[in-house]
């Protein structure tokens, strides 16, 4: 099953070509975040004008890279939400358009469930089921993963989510956006300790977070002392900590709560370095395995959605190229498709 898949949920425009029996043979990916950084955050009206710039010629690249013809095409995936209107628009039309030209199925995708599954890309591949924690921008969230469709939601930020909190906390110092990287590199040269931050809702006894108030500490630690370059390091040293702390702690209890070994973390803040690092360390320790996605497809790209695309085809897709964008859209909500071929 040859699948091209479309991602244009918020500012990056992702295209790729996955095949069932090959795995990946082309992505492209153009990101939006030098022009949205001049207006410190997205612009939806923006973001979806520039999709429509690139999303015919970067389709037309990954095809020409994965030496494939639009007429070869078993059919087309796109993300269908949750996302930014708008954007989300642009790939749901080109991709049921498509589908409608070449007459082969357009499927819509769910943004977390390409994230979920990001880490089938590479290799070792984790074997079902797994504990996944889902760090994001938009979201911060554990699920049990019994297969394809199976996402039971263990536990959910209660406001902001991880990497919401790094790119407040990260404009709180000055740091250009996007936030999540600028502040990680940062952190690098603060000192452990040298200021102190809280782990909210470490003792919570559930797999809830909750990163605003971290965000209200922060705010707190600048306005008190006078700004200095190190004390910024120190501070964004300490947040690192702190998320870390909390995210590494309610990942181990989720593996706890469903007696399963391995994790998969998958998401933007799944690119972070001291994350992974201490992830890795402390699941090994109880003889558990973690999975990352390949740090290219950690953030947003298509090649997630062309991957769960193929999975998902072999059960089939409605053929009626009406389609409807879902904004809002809750990962629990799937249902398990009818065959899916797990590479
Ligand atoms: O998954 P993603 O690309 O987009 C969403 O679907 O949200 O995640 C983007 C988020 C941003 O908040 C960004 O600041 C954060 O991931 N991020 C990081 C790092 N790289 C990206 N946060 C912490 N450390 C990083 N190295
Ligand atoms: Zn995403």
């Amino acid at each position: 099953m040859l699948v091209l898949g479309i991602e244009t949920s918020c500012d990056e425009t992702g295209l790729a070509v996955y095949d069932s029996g090959r795995g990946l043979l082309a992505h492209a990916l153009h990101s939006q975040v030098a022009m949205h950084a001049a207006y410190g955050g997205v612009v939806p009206e923006l973001a979806s004008r520039d999709h429509i710039r690139r999303v015919v010629p970067l389709a037309e690249r990954v095809l020409a890279e994965a030496g494939c013809t639009l007429a070869q095409l078993d059919g087309i995936a796109y993300t269908q939400g949750p996302g930014l209107a708008g954007a989300l628009l642009v790939g749901a039309s080109v991709a049921n358009a498509l589908g409608f030209a070449l007459d082969v199925p357009a499927l819509g995708v769910h943004h977390l469930e390409g994230h979920l599954l990001s880490p089938l890309l590479g290799e070792p591949k984790p074997a079902f089921p797994f504990v996944a924690l889902l760090v994001s921008g938009g979201h911060s969230q554990l699920y049990a993963v019994r297969g394809v469709g199976d996402y039971a939601l263990l536990g959910d930020t209660l406001d902001d989510a991880a990497g919401e909190a790094f790119d407040k906390t990260a404009k709180l110092l000055g740091l250009p956006y996007p936030g999540g990287p600028a502040l990680a590199k940062l952190a690098e040269s603060g000192r452990a300790g040298a200021v102190s931050l809280p782990r909210p809702m470490v003792d919570s006894g559930d797999l809830n977070m909750s990163f605003s108030g971290l965000k209200t500490a922060v705010l707190t630690l600048v306005r008190r002392a006078p700004r200095s370059a190190q004390l910024d390091a120190d501070i964004a040293r300490e947040f690192e900590a702190a998320v870390v702390d909390v995210l590494v702690t309610k990942a181990l209890a989720a593996l706890d709560a469903t007696d399963l070994r391995r994790l998969v973390v998958a998401g933007g803040v799944g690119a972070n370095r001291t994350l992974r690092a201490r992830l890795s360390a402390a699941v090994r320790e109880r003889g558990g395995q973690v999975f990352y996605p390949d740090l290219q497809f950690c953030t947003d790209n298509g090649a997630m959605i062309a991957l769960v695309g193929a999975l998902r085809l072999h059960a089939g897709a409605p053929a009626n190229y009406a389609f409807t964008i879902l904004p809002r859209w809750e990962l629990a909500t799937l249902a398990a498709p009818e065959a899916a071929v797990v590479p």
